[in-house]
């Protein structure tokens, strides 16, 4: 089965994480999957609401760690950040269903959604700098906005994760709902925006987006610049070896 599924009905596009084994995981075909996903649709009048949604114990646990290690330098052209182009810019609304840890990307995604529904036991997390990296997704520049830029500090150089409470708090979220409620909860949603007129809902959603939409684009060229050169860097060779041989890691040397 794919590890992205994808699901048309009734004017709703449901994309789905599917690699649970791996904690939902993203690699490279799963980016580009989702990618590809988002541009065919944003042109498809069958599809009016996309929504995005994991499994109810884990939304993401980010990009797939070995796929770090063996990652070329290639930046913007990667499937990644094709994912990331796409989702910036998706026309049409974009809903979030998220349960269990979301951790790095699994979180930045987020806040380039109009809508997120969280369960109770969701736990966001962005441990760029733990991992020797640093922020994507623009999110260097929409997290502090979002959240004030000493709880940001908290979340981007410190990595600590906080819970679906401090994300509604924050505005991050718009609901907390049981485990077992969330995904009929962003559908339900859907559904009453896929009953309103289309075009007035892109062009709704290009009004609110549009006075930072080229800024957004621009830190993502930089984060994604700053983060391929990371990705070479002894600390995230050390981080990603010590996730998979299942250690601390030790940067007093990097
Ligand atoms: N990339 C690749 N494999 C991953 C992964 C990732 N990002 N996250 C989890 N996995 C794998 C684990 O290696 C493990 O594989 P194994 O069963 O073959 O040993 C399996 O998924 C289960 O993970 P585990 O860590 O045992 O689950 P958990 O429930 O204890 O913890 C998380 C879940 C999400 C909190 C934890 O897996 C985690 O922190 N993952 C890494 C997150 C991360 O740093 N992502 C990068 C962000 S930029």
């Amino acid at each position: 089965m794919s590890d992205i599924l994808i699901h048309v009905e009734a004017g709703v596009q449901t994309l789905t994480i599917n690699r649970v084994a791996k904690k939902n995981s993203f690699t490279p075909a799963m980016y580009a999957a989702m990618a590809q996903a988002l541009e065919q649709s944003s042109t498809d009048a069958g599809v009016r609401v996309t929504v995005i949604q994991g499994d109810i114990s884990v939304f993401s646990a980010g990009n797939d760690i070995e796929d770090f290690l063996k990652r070329k330098p290639d930046g913007e052209e990667s499937p990644a950040f094709s994912f990331l182009r796409a989702i910036a810019q998706y026309p049409k609304p974009l809903i979030a269903a998220v349960c269990g840890p979301a951790v790095g990307v699994g979180t930045t995604l987020l806040f380039h959604c109009d809508l997120v529904y969280a369960g109770d036991n969701a736990a966001f997390s962005m441990p760029f700098v733990n991992l020797g990296l640093c922020p994507e997704a623009a999110s260097s520049l929409l997290v502090p906005q979002m959240m004030g830029y000493h709880r940001a500090a908290e979340a981007l150089l410190l990595g600590e994760p906080f819970m679906a409470e401090a994300a509604l708090e924050v505005g991050l979220v718009n609901r907390i709902v049981p485990p077992t409620e969330v995904n009929g909860m962003a559908q339900a949603q859907a559904r009453k925006l896929a009953a309103k007129p289309l075009g007035s809902l892109v062009e709704t959603k290009r009004l609110m987006k549009k006075g930072q939409m080229a800024q957004v684009l621009a830190q993502m060229a930089e984060e994604g610049e700053s983060f391929a050169r990371l990705l070479q860097e002894p600390a995230a060779k050390e981080a990603f070896t010590a996730f998979l041989e299942k250690r601390k890691p030790d940067f007093t040397k990097s």
